[in-house]
């Protein structure tokens, strides 16, 4: 019943293969930029600047139970690293047994978005890791600091990171920087960008030219992180009983010209992510192009951007081989979290 033990046998297998010091989310390298993204900049809390031994901290609290609730969810339960960190669920269950509303994100390139959650009412990386911390492994801050501080490899990982023990504050700071870790660049299309001819093939170099031309696709999902990181209403959901208004909702953007507006995803490694949209509603990477090519789902606040492209069925495969070249090269082993 236990949804966490496969990543403590993973992490028990990590630290009998690996010497403690390696496998870090990038030591030295924490800043470096990957290829492709060398021109955006992360977003950077001035109380939090980036360090790797907050970032690996980071990484092992994003993996330990001992920060829900109920003991036994960690963040990694939703966030998978195999999946760019998705589930592959349309949907997934919360530490206190209710169902979430939306899919779970990526959690790659994160680091970027001013605005997170699907309708962006999370303002900024530290608010979205203390808000998901307590909705959705239902985290108890203090208690769960109490805990941590009765272990001996955090006490002392939370001094060298912070020169202060656990708290609420040094959690959250810890896992935002572990998330800010995760850059996903380096991709075959990345490569083939910067002059490497047989990066891609052919048919997925057609895709591109559809994608930033005939297609539209490129207004929204604007390279390089391929979300222009705002809001738009796409139609998705809106033909349910009670559609979820995204970004219109008072505590988001509170904007009413936002009805049934969601943040652009990143297609970023999107070919690792499935199932697609905020309600997790598309299985296959394919029928979610088509959806999008054709137009989106017709409803009064449809943004006028999106428009059937009348693209034919081999174009559509382009697309999707072009997308396909999409996955990033991120560094990354499962830590060891401490007993
Ligand atoms: C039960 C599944 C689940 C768990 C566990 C979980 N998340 Fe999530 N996460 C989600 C879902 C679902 C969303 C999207 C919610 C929304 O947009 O309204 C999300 C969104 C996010 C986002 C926003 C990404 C973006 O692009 O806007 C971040 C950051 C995040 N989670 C971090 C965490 C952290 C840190 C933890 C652990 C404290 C965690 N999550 C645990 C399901 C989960
Ligand atoms: C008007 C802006 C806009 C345009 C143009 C646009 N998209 Fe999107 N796209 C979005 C938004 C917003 C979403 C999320 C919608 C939701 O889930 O409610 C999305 C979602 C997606 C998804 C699912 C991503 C995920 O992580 O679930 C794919 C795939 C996609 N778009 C591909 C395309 C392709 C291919 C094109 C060009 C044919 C395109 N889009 C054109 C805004 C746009």
């Amino acid at each position: 019943m236990n949804r966490t033990l496969p990543w403590i046998a993973l992490s028990l297998l990590a630290a009998c293969s690996q010497d403690s010091a390696a496998g870090t989310t990038g030591g030295a390298d924490i800043l470096k930029r990957p290829l492709g993204l060398e021109g955006v900049e992360l977003t950077n809390n001035p109380d939090n600047p980036l360090s790797a031994a907050k970032a690996e901290l980071g990484r092992q609290l994003f993996f330990d139970p001992r920060l829900s609730g109920s003991g036994t969810m960690a963040c990694a339960a939703c966030h998978l690293p195999e999946q760019a960190f998705t589930d592959g669920k349309a949907l997934s269950v919360k530490d206190d047994g209710k169902t979430n509303t939306r899919n779970a994100p990526t959690m790659h390139n994160v680091g970027y978005y001013e605005r997170l959650y699907w309708d962006g009412r999370a303002k900024g990386l530290e608010a979205n890791v203390l808000a998901a911390w307590k909705a959705q492994i239902a985290g108890k801050p203090d208690e769960a600091a109490a805990r941590l501080s009765k272990v001996e490899a955090y006490k002392t990982a939370f001094q060298q990171a912070f020169g202060e023990g656990p708290s609420e504050k040094t959690v959250v700071h810890a896992l935002a920087s572990f998330l800010r870790s995760l850059r996903s660049g380096d991709s075959a299309y990345d490569r083939w960008k910067a002059g490497q001819k047989d990066a891609i093939a052919e048919a997925a170099q057609k895709g591109h030219d559809l994608f930033m031309g005939k297609a539209g696709c490129i207004v929204c999902h604007t390279p390089p992180l391929f979300t222009d990181r705002i809001f738009h209403n796409v139609g998705i959901g809106s033909t349910a009983e009670k559609p979820d208004i995204g970004a219109a909702a008072e505590n988001a953007l509170n904007d009413a010209s936002r009805t049934g507006a969601f943040k652009t995803p990143t297609l970023r490694d999107i070919a690792k992510t499935a199932p697609y949209f905020h309600d997790g509603s598309v299985a296959s990477l394919r029928d979610a192009v088509k959806l999008m090519a054709s137009g989106g789902i017709a409803n009064p606040h449809k943004d006028p951007l999106l428009l059937d492209r009348g693209l034919t069925d081999a174009e559509i495969d382009q697309l999707v081989a072009f997308l396909e070249t999409l996955s990033g090269n991120v560094p990354f082993t499962a830590p060891a979290v401490p007993k």
